[in-house]
């Protein structure tokens, strides 16, 4: 019966990864070779030892990870064609592989003059697989002109453009509350400290915020502690709280989504009925336009073999 098979092999939303943190080393070193840049090694299994890791690291030394790769990809393109070819890619995936894939530009909170060029590229892109904006980076450096993030962000408001932050990951609850009263985000990257200010945990519990959360890459980066039978997903499970699981960058955590999956089954004790729900819940606070996202799930009750309870 197909709807008894586990959740591994059904179809699933995952709303946070990385493109920079999911590049398959073979393509590293492609062009890493084709443009003549030297990096640490030329082996995919060299270059493995020194991007991908198993035991948790701090979060600088793990955002150093990309420092070792990135010369080999990121070339002397204007950030327009970026985007503009990083769409082109995505759609060319979903035609290929009969997928959905949409982008988030990522504002930097290091970079702090980026971020108005971002949220143009939010704006041009947006009829054309962009479909929010996001705050990536270290929580805890301090950032004097973050009201360069914040004006991105109103302007995102102001335009319709969705929003999401990373916050919550190393950084306190204070960053989740700025995330969500200062920046407007709809959805939460990671949240995990927002668990240590019960009033803000309330509020967002009663405000349906979905948390984006990535128990493997938490675990690497030092965000949670290392026992997954107390991490943050646990409560949000028992709070029924709007939740999904990620895999946030794939190639440096040596992961696919699945040991995500397989993480939250053997140490946290989700079940099928918890792995579909979230799956649903992603659905709904994903930000595809709404004709699509009711397409969207329509496709997941059915892969569920649940009977269609939604109006048509
Ligand atoms: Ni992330």
């Amino acid at each position: 019966m197909e709807g008894k098979l586990p959740i591994f092999e059904k179809p699933k939303v995952e709303l946070h990864v990385h493109l920079d943190g999911s590049i398959k080393p073979e393509t590293i070193l492609h062009y890493a070779n084709k443009r003549q840049i030297k990096l640490l090694a030329d082996t995919v299994e060299g270059l493995l030892q020194h991007v991908a890791y198993k035991e948790p690291l701090s979060f600088t030394e793990f955002l150093a990870k990309f420092n070792h790769y990135m010369p080999a990809i990121a070339g002397d393109l204007s950030p327009d064609e970026v985007v503009r070819l990083v769409n082109q890619g995505l759609r060319e995936g979903e035609r290929d592989f009969s997928v959905k894939a949409r982008s988030i530009l990522c504002c930097m909170r290091h970079m702090p003059n980026w971020s108005a060029e971002v949220v143009e590229l939010c704006k041009k892109y947006r009829n054309d697989t962009v479909v929010a904006i996001d705050l990536a980076g270290d929580e805890l450096i301090s950032c004097e002109a973050f009201s360069r993030h914040r004006e991105a962000y109103e302007e995102a408001l102001k335009c319709g453009i969705h929003r999401t932050v990373h916050a919550g990951e190393v950084g306190p609850s204070s960053v989740v509350r700025e995330a969500v009263d200062i920046l407007k985000a709809e959805r939460i990257g990671h949240g995990y400290r927002t668990l240590e200010d019960p009033v803000l945990y309330k509020e967002l519990l009663d405000k349906n915020m979905h948390f984006e959360l990535c128990p493997w890459s938490s675990y690497l980066t030092s965000s949670c502690c290392s026992d997954f039978t107390k991490h943050p997903a646990v409560q949000l499970r028992n709070d029924k709280a709007n939740y999904s699981l990620s895999s946030d960058d794939p190639l440096i955590f040596g992961s696919t989504l699945n040991k995500d999956y397989k993480l939250a089954k053997k140490y946290m004790g989700f079940t099928e009925e918890e792995f579909i729900q979230m799956n649903i819940n992603a659905a709904q606070s994903c930000f595809l336009p709404e004709t699509e996202k009711k397409e969207l799930l329509n496709q997941l009750y059915e892969a569920y073999g649940m009977i269609l309870s939604t109006e048509l």
